[in-house]
């Protein structure tokens, strides 16, 4: 019987990744943010996940404008990272879980989502640097990979509650899959900030306050947000959120908090790191 041991959430900004290369985690700009990862790397070293099943969405590396899909599931055998044109180096190559893949797509299915199915994919700075992050220096990786891809760029949006069920089929999938495997849910992205427009720069500590305070045993309270609000709450990038929703709901009915860290700025970005355990 598979086990979902728990679930990390953490912002992907690409800079993290050049500060890892440049060895900067203990500098004055970074530490506030790095500080964050030792207690995540502990619970993981004690909880063995062998699988990850990570929300996130892709930055234009292997979907563009031209094909966006809402909702995009990978039944890959393996997953590769590319030059995104930010400098950084190349990540490690993820290995797939493709029966595990293809259990998910066929419990959306049943529930009524209609994901696009990649058996061929690759992954941005949303899935590496998280994985870089929690697995510091690691190669090969040590688990392997689902990537479930939601569309945060390009709007329509899906709705938070949308992305909510989306990820509650997800824990149903995971539930029923027949395999010994160790699971840890991951989201990625967020929290608030915007890239572009009139407002690039903008962050909101108080509603990622609130994100922060609810994700854990009220989910309901954020996707009473429509999507415009989201946007203007969260900023246009910081809809990412809707990848910590849906994987909140993967990880099940009630969970609680075990750590939480939140710096801002990283980048553009307002940084934020927590890990939840099933209750
Ligand atoms: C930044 C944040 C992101 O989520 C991203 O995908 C790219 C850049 C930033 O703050 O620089
Ligand atoms: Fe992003």
């Amino acid at each position: 019987m598979a086990q979902i041991v728990g679930a990390y959430f953490t912002s992907h900004v690409p800079a993290i990744g050049g500060a890892i290369h440049r060895g900067d985690e203990q500098t004055p700009y970074w530490k506030p943010f790095f500080d964050g990862f030792p207690p995540v790397q502990e619970w993981l070293g004690k909880v063995k996940p062998d699988v990850a099943v990570v929300f996130s969405n892709d930055h234009g590396l292997n979907f563009f404008l031209d094909s966006m899909p809402t909702f995009a599931v990978g039944a890959a055998p393996h997953y590769h990272n590319a030059d995104e044109g930010w400098g950084l180096p190349l990540y490690p190559s993820f290995v797939g879980h493709p029966e595990l893949s293809w259990h998910i797509i066929e419990t959306l299915l049943e529930e009524e989502f209609d994901p696009v199915t990649c058996q061929q994919m690759l992954v941005d700075h949303a899935v590496s640097i998280p994985f870089a992050l929690a697995y510091p220096k690691c190669e090969p990786w040590p688990l392997k990979l689902v990537p479930i891809g939601i569309n945060t760029v390009q709007h329509p949006l899906p709705s938070a509650k949308r992305c909510l069920a989306l990820g509650r089929a997800v824990h149903k999938a995971l539930a029923s899959w027949a395999g010994n495997e160790r699971i840890v849910v991951v989201g990625t992205g967020g929290l608030s900030h915007q890239l572009d427009g009139e407002r690039a720069g903008f962050m909101n500590p108080d509603y990622d306050r609130f994100v922060l305070d609810h994700l854990v045993n009220d989910p309901e309270a954020i996707i009473k947000d429509s999507i415009h609000e989201i946007v203007r709450l969260a900023g246009t990038q910081g809809v990412e959120v809707l990848n910590w929703i849906a994987a909140r709901g993967a990880l099940g009915p009630s969970a609680n908090e075990i750590h939480r860290n939140y710096h801002v700025p990283i980048s553009n970005t307002a940084a934020a790191t927590v890990v939840y355990e099933p209750a």
